[in-house]
């Protein structure tokens, strides 16, 4: 079975893109066979990999014109990558979720190796993209700031799926914080808070995770903690 793990939220600069390559590189490391989507149309995921403009991207793959074998970037840190370009916007213009699902479905049963997990990076926006990724989602991490707008998506990712298995991760040591405490009473926090750490960004600089290039920070054993708990290891 492959799980699939959304991470989500329609406020912006939250960490999700950070969130999702971290989870992919330690999903990596714990031997998990991860595929690493980027659905948000800027492609930042995809850029932060040293891509742009790939030919293929997560749209061919969606629209069923091209299998993981032709999408599929194979990366430094082991994962499988399926980039985005701004041509993601076609998603928004001519949505087909149901048509997506059984796509993106028989791209996964036809990789050339079994997938164990697929960790989506969603857009900050409440888009069609966004609703497909949550609606596909076995478990929805919605990474979070202490910022009223960071709640408010939040919360709107929760209205989208109330039923999803939901979990949250806080970028901020203080879980004890009056946003985070407001936060609680709507949905579960992850028992690890992510510290805000320079390594982060001095790892982005090299087209890499904090993960692969400060392997022992609190940083980086945050996140491997997170997503040890995420795959219910
Ligand atoms: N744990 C962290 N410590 C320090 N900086 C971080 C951390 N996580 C993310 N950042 C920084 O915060 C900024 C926003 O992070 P990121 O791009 O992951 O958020 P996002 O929610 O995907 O943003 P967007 O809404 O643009 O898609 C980036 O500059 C990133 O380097
Ligand atoms: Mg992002």
């Amino acid at each position: 079975m492959t799980q699939i793990i959304s991470i989500a939220n329609p406020a912006g600069g939250t960490g999700k893109t950070t969130t999702a390559r971290a989870i992919a590189t330690s999903a990596v490391e714990y031997g998990q066979r991860t595929l690493l989507v980027d659905l948000d149309e800027r492609a930042t995921l995809t850029f932060l990999h040293g891509v742009e403009n790939p030919r293929h991207t997560v749209v061919d793959v969606l629209n069923g014109r091209s299998g993981l074998g032709t999408a599929g970037l194979s990366t430094a840190e082991r994962y499988m990558f399926l980039p985005a370009t701004s041509r993601n916007s076609v998603l928004e213009r001519n949505p087909e979720p149901e048509s997506w699902q059984k796509n993106f479905r028989k791209a996964i049963s036809e990789a050339e190796f079994p997938i164990d997990l697929v960790v989506l990076d969603l857009p900050s926006s409440i888009s069609q993209a966004t609703a497909w990724g949550l609606s596909v989602a076995d478990s929805v991490v919605v990474p979070f700031l202490d910022s009223l707008s960071a709640i408010r998506g939040a919360i709107q990712v929760k209205n989208m799926h109330p039923e999803k298995n939901q979990a949250l991760a806080i970028m901020q040591k203080d879980l004890a914080s009056a946003f985070a405490n407001e936060l609680a009473h709507e949905m579960p926090l992850l028992d690890t808070a992510i510290p805000k750490a320079a390594q982060v960004g001095a790892s982005e600089l090299k087209k890499q995770s904090a993960l692969s290039s400060a392997k022992e920070a609190p940083v980086s054993q945050a996140y491997r903690e997170m997503t040890y708990f995420l795959l219910g290891l």
